[in-house]
């Protein structure tokens, strides 16, 4: 599998693969603006994508990150995903946060990479989606706030 990563504009970021991880358009274009997108692309195809906004000093949060389904589970969301956490620590970032559902398989994603719950956000998912969120026959409701925290290299 060839496989690369790049920082693309957020205007390249195709707004398919960004509506899979957060089914609200609005919201979406909302954040994209102000995000660092990072593409992969196979073949010169964008089949994985990646936004991040600044927060407070130092610190980001990973907005969204999606694989085309037909190339989920072969590798291609974890190796995004540590490349924007390899990137960020290069930059001299402290803190890279991210919200996910409090069950499913994207909590396990992001803790397999070293984030940790920090907060619990109630109602989150029904406070901002018209439309029920539903996984594994089970309607999202709380959000988690997770955390990985950049350690200073000795
Ligand atoms: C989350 C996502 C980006 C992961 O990308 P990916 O390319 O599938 O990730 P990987 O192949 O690196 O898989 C990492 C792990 O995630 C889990 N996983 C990924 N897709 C899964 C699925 N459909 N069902 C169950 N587990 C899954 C597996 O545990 C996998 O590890 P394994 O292959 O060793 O079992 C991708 O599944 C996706 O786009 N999902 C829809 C959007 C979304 O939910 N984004 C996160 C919002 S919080």
């Amino acid at each position: 599998m060839s496989l690369s990563i790049q920082e693309v504009t957020p205007a390249d970021a195709p707004l398919a693969l960004l509506l899979l991880a957060d089914p609200s358009e609005r919201k979406v274009r909302a954040y994209l603006p102000g995000a660092r997108c990072f593409a992969a692309r196979m073949d010169g195809a964008i089949v994985g994508i990646c936004a991040v906004v600044p927060l407070a000093q130092g610190s980001h949060e990973l907005m969204n990150i999606a694989v085309d389904p037909a190339r989920q589970q072969r590798g291609i969301g974890t190796r995004l995903l540590t490349h924007v956490i390899d990137t960020y620590r290069r930059e001299g970032a402290q803190r890279l946060e991210v919200g996910t559902g409090t069950f499913g398989y994207p909590l396990a994603f992001y803790q397999r990479q070293g984030f940790r719950v920090f907060q619990v956000d109630r109602d989150f998912f029904l406070r901002n989606y018209d439309e029920a969120i539903v996984e594994d026959g089970i309607q999202h409701r709380d959000m988690l706030r997770l955390a990985l925290d950049y350690r200073p290299a000795y």
